[in-house]
């Protein structure tokens, strides 16, 4: 399923102790969570891969600027003592360094 036919954020599932909700990660983030409301993000985006998946990965070229967008919604609902783990991988391309600016950029 790519991110475009997941539509609305949808509860996939509650309990007393929490939600899982089903949807874009930033139109979810903004609709669901409160500004510094979150202790711990840990996500597995898309890799700037040579070889794209079928759920669709960015260029290397523009992966970096791609990531922003999350970045400023992670910065918005952590809370100042809130924890961001990133999963990120990525494919070698000799002589080259792509994603150099990533933690910087992260990191503000
Ligand atoms: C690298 S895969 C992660 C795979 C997962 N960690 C695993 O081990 O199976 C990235 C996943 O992010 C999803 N994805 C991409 N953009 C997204 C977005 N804006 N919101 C939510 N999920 C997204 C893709 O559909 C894909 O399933």
């Amino acid at each position: 399923m790519s991110v475009a036919d997941l539509g609305n954020p949808k509860v996939a599932y509650a309990s007393q102790l929490g939600t899982a909700w089903i949807g874009d990660a930033i139109e979810t983030l903004g609709e669901v969570c409160e500004d510094e409301s979150v202790d711990l993000i840990v996500t597995s985006p898309p890799f700037a891969l040579q070889r794209p998946k079928e759920y669709g990965n960015e260029s290397q070229e523009a992966y970096t600027e791609w990531f922003l967008s999350f970045a400023d919604e992670f910065w918005r609902v952590l809370k100042p003592t809130g924890s961001l783990v990133i999963d990120l991988g990525g494919a070698w391309e000799g002589g080259l360094s792509r994603l150099t600016g990533l933690p910087q950029a992260c990191s503000r």
